[in-house]
């Protein structure tokens, strides 16, 4: 930020590291040229840390391999399967309530809390597993995704541990070993279930006489997962191998965990810091299901339009991936500045969504600017969150359900007040954005509230 501050005339800065140029934007105009472009799709070396986990799937492959993964995998992210994931969401917020309620009254730090709760929904919806993190956080399973992740944040920032040679040496080297044997092993025996699972269904199907083959054998149907969709796209090999099947589901238990524990985090901390924000969402929450405590149904999250305002805000405030990268295959002209090819773009959401020209009084928490008529004309690379353009995240409606439906289980029980000031809140900019010492909250039933 001091940099950019400083040095920043046109949102673009250079940093040398070491012979390598790093080009990092800061501007919506910026962002827009190198999100927009169909040739800029190349992850940069930042990336390369990811790949003894989660190999080349979909977030980290380019060129032709990721054009027929998207192709393939968009499809799996249809409003239709994402409606079948709204009772896993509702059931882990479930525990999730059910594990804070034994913290009301007291300070505590709700990050782990949110973490693990974000880990069983995306085992359940990637896997069909339900690992049962909340309850059993000594699983060897959830350790491993942790150091798996302080693992390459640790590779991203110091270059001794970078050449794959020299890494090795180290203990990190050993300990990522042991950390991928447990998480490929544990992806690969699900993978081998639940083809066992579709083969001795699809036999099931074959055996059914049609006279009675409607409501017994479809109420008997499990729930699909995104490994089931997958299993039926790979046409039993011939479009995807089990290690292609293992590096997307890898990429979704990666991908879909943190960045949405940081973001429910974020919102909570922001809501908790302002009581008039937190009245209006009681009043929605209120107006939607009244004093009764039933699951939230698909119906109820188009009407919770503010809520959902406060998490686009607290999106913009703390983006759940503060920084994402890009490589130049070929020479490119931004904001005036000719980058050379080999060049590392560093797009940073965090210093765009700070630009005061499209967020006035920047560093205030104004859910109001995400209201329909406020968000008209707004140059559309100002908010960049989920990233943009052919690469963005393809499994942005899933976090947006999965955050509400959490967010809006807490605050039908809870209220909620943050310990800490925005002001005062050290940041860690990982692979995602966190607070170094987490979200301090003090919590109160709101049924004694209203007694
Ligand atoms: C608040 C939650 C989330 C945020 C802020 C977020 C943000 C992002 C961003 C910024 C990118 C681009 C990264 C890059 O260019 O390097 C991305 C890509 C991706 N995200 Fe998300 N994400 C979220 C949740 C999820 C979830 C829940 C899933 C899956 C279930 C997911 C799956 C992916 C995948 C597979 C990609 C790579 C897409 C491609 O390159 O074609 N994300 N996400």
């Amino acid at each position: 930020m001091k940099l950019f501050n400083t040095w920043s005339k046109k949102s673009v800065t250079r940093l040398w590291i070491g012979p390598f140029p790093m080009i990092t934007i800061g501007s919506a105009e910026g962002a827009e040229v190198v999100l927009s472009s169909n040739k800029i799709i190349d992850k940069g070396p930042e990336y390369d840390f990811i790949q003894p986990w989660l190999a080349t799937g979909l977030l980290t492959s380019t060129g032709q391999k990721w054009h027929q993964r998207r192709k393939l995998l968009t499809p799996t992210f249809h409003f239709k399967i994402l409606e079948d994931f709204v009772q896993v969401f509702n059931e882990q917020s479930a525990v999730l309530v059910q594990r804070l309620n034994e913290k009301v009254g007291q300070d505590f730090d709700v990050f782990p809390y949110i973490t693990l709760c974000t880990l069983d929904v995306i085992c359940e919806t990637a896997m069909g597993r339900n690992i049962d993190a909340q309850s059993n956080t000594d699983s060897e399973y959830v350790k491993a995704v942790y150091n798996m992740g302080h693992i390459i944040q640790a590779r991203q920032t110091r270059p001794w541990l970078q050449p794959d040679w020299l890494f090795r040496l180290f203990p990190l080297g050993s300990e990522q070993k042991r950390c991928l044997s447990i998480l490929h092993g544990f992806t690969d025996q699900v993978i081998r279930e639940r083809k066992a699972e579709h083969r001795k269904i699809g036999q099931q199907r074959q055996d059914v006489s049609p006279e009675k083959d409607d409501d017994e054998f479809v109420s008997k149907k499990p729930r699909l997962a995104f490994l089931d969709l997958l299993i039926e796209a790979s046409q039993d090999g011939k479009v995807l191998s089990d290690l292609d099947i293992r590096e997307e589901v890898d990429t979704f238990m990666f991908e879909g965990h943190d960045t949405t524990a940081a973001a429910i985090n974020w919102s909570l901390f922001l809501i908790g810091n302002h009581p008039e924000v937190q009245e209006k969402v009681s009043e929605e929450l209120t107006r939607v299901f009244g004093e009764s405590d039933r699951p939230i149904t698909m119906a109820d999250l188009s009407e919770l339009k503010y809520l959902e305002c406060c998490i686009k805000e607290a999106l913009r405030l703390y983006p759940s991936v503060p920084i994402y990268a890009r490589e130049l295959m070929e020479d490119a002209n931004i904001c005036g500045y000719t980058l050379p090819v080999g060049a590392s773009v560093l797009i940073v959401p965090y210093i765009i969504h700070r630009d005061p020209i499209y967020f006035p009084d920047p560093e205030g928490f104004k859910p109001e600017r995400f209201f329909p008529e406020n968000i008209q004309g707004r140059h559309p690379y100002a908010y960049v969150p989920f990233s943009a353009g052919p690469r963005n995240c393809i499994g942005q409606q899933f976090a947006l359900m999965e955050e509400k439906i959490v967010l809006a289980s807490v605050l039908r029980r809870f209220q909620i007040k943050s310990l800490d000031k925005p002001e005062d809140l050290p940041l860690l900019v990982e692979v995602i954005l966190r607070p170094r010492d987490g979200i301090r909250l003090q919590l109160t039933h709101k049924t004694l509230l209203n007694n």
